[in-house]
């Protein structure tokens, strides 16, 4: 039977079990005696491409979310990886509205002094030289993959290879999904694209042994920390590895910082914690606050290969997009978020280890900077609704047995410490496993 709220007269489709709300320490309660509101159409014309949670935000604010009933959550998600700066900064709302009152949109065939500040911001914090811009993570590494293979083509290779890594996300178009090694992803969307070499992550010798025995490599494309699969962090010393790899072997060096960078490892980019550049990174995410951006940045050769008329973008880059991506830089430079970054992700990995260490459901818990994961020993149905219901965004992966953190850069101690707290009340409500 349908169930209606009172107060609203909404069609509830969930509630938050009672026992579990009760255990929250210092969160609002639902103010419409604890149900989700959530207004979903009798039928919805959206493609059914996400398993939706039965829930929609209408405010947020720093690293709060409100839900339409009112109902309080505290977001260590972040929008995956995209909200560094929190929800509604006052900067990005400000840079929003002024340029949206001053002009949007061009086109590339004309200059963009925006486009030419943000290209110069991301050159500044990253090493680079060169940027092209796009509108997604797997946008920039489609051109990445572009202009590896034109960087082979000029050398003279027949088939250009990328060498990538198994578990690896770069995106879903299809260059992307097959660079990728999720096999998931894949599946029915054959034939892929070929021109890839997989091997394991971490492993250097796998990527010695492909240079031994294949001459057409032109690049290694790889993810410095694995983020959809669940925050696996390499041994350091694994991108010291590469670079060297890619030196003797002339290769590309391509880093995708598309969930790494902009700062949420503790560094602009996860590879200047090893003290070297690539020769091309991309990013996205965190890089337009929630404004859709995508940029494959460049240095050296890298930087002139792709030449007018080789790759493009409608959006890319336009006025609206750059002006809001270059506040993101001059915020997190301003109010230096980089280190706060580093100094809260190891804050909030302590709190984490200090309430779920001894816990008989948790095998690991593991991080770097703001990028962190609890690893159970077994798959639980269900975990990112459960903890929804407790009040707190996280992302579930690993097929329910990894619990990923991704908070904004201004998180504070005390939101931190409910974050570790709830966690621990949610895995304290599922048992010993
Ligand atoms: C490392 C990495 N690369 C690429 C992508 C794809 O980015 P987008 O969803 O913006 O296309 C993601 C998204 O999660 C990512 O984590």
């Amino acid at each position: 039977m349908e169930d209606f709220c009172q107060h609203c007269s909404a069609r509830i489709i969930a509630y938050t079990p009672k026992k579990r709300v009760n255990l929250l320490i210092g969160l609002t309660l639902a103010p419409h005696g604890g149900a989700f509101r959530f207004m979903k159409p009798e039928v919805s014309h959206l493609m059914a491409t996400y398993s939706r949670l039965p829930i929609a935000f209408e405010r947020g604010e720093g690293v709060w979310l409100w839900d339409t009933a009112g109902n309080r959550y505290l977001d260590a998600l972040g929008g995956v990886a995209v909200m560094t700066l929190g929800h509604t900064h006052p900067d990005v709302v400000a840079a929003i509205t002024e340029q949206a009152g001053k002009l949007v949109h061009t086109s590339n065939w004309f200059e963009i002094v925006e486009q030419e500040k943000l290209a110069a911001a991301i050159c500044r914090v990253s090493g680079m030289e060169r940027v092209f811009f796009c509108n997604s993570g797997a946008e920039a590494n489609e051109a990445a993959i572009k202009l590896a293979r034109l960087y082979g083509e000029g050398k003279g290779v027949n088939n250009p290879t990328i060498v990538v890594t198994q578990d690896a996300f770069h995106g879903r178009t299809l260059s992307t999904l097959s660079a990728g090694g999720n096999r998931s992803i894949q599946a029915g969307f054959e034939p892929l694209l070929t021109g890839f070499k997989r091997v394991p992550y971490d492993d250097l010798e796998a990527i010695q042994e492909v240079a031994a025995n294949n001459s057409d490599v032109v690049a290694v494309l790889v993810e410095p920390i694995l983020g959809e699969s669940g925050i696996i962090i390499p041994h350091k010393g694994y991108l010291a590895g590469i670079r060297k790899i890619c030196d003797q072997n002339g290769w590309l060096m391509m880093l995708d910082e598309v969930q790494t960078g902009i700062g949420r490892t503790g560094e602009w980019f996860a590879y200047q914690h090893e003290d070297l550049l690539p020769d091309v990174v991309t990013l996205a995410k965190a890089l337009g606050s929630g404004i859709p951006i995508g940029a494959c940045a460049a240095r050296g050769h890298a930087s002139t290969v792709l030449g007018p008329g080789s790759h493009g973008s409608t959006f890319g880059g336009n006025a609206l997009a750059s002006r809001v991506g270059r506040t993101v830089i001059e915020v997190m430079e301003r109010d230096k978020l980089v280190p706060r970054a580093a100094q809260m992700g190891e804050y909030l990995l302590g709190r984490l280890k200090q309430v779920l260490i001894n816990h008989p459901l948790v095998s690991d818990i593991r991080g770097k900077g703001l990028m962190l994961a609890v690893s159970l020993k077994k798959d639980i149905p269900d975990l990112q609704k459960i903890f929804l219901e407790a009040g707190l965004l996280v992302s579930v992966t690993g097929g329910g047995s990894i619990v990923r953190y991704l908070p904004p850069a201004i998180i504070t101690n005390q939101e931190a410490d409910q974050v570790a707290n709830i966690s621990a009340d949610v895995l304290s409500g599922l048992g010993s496993g």
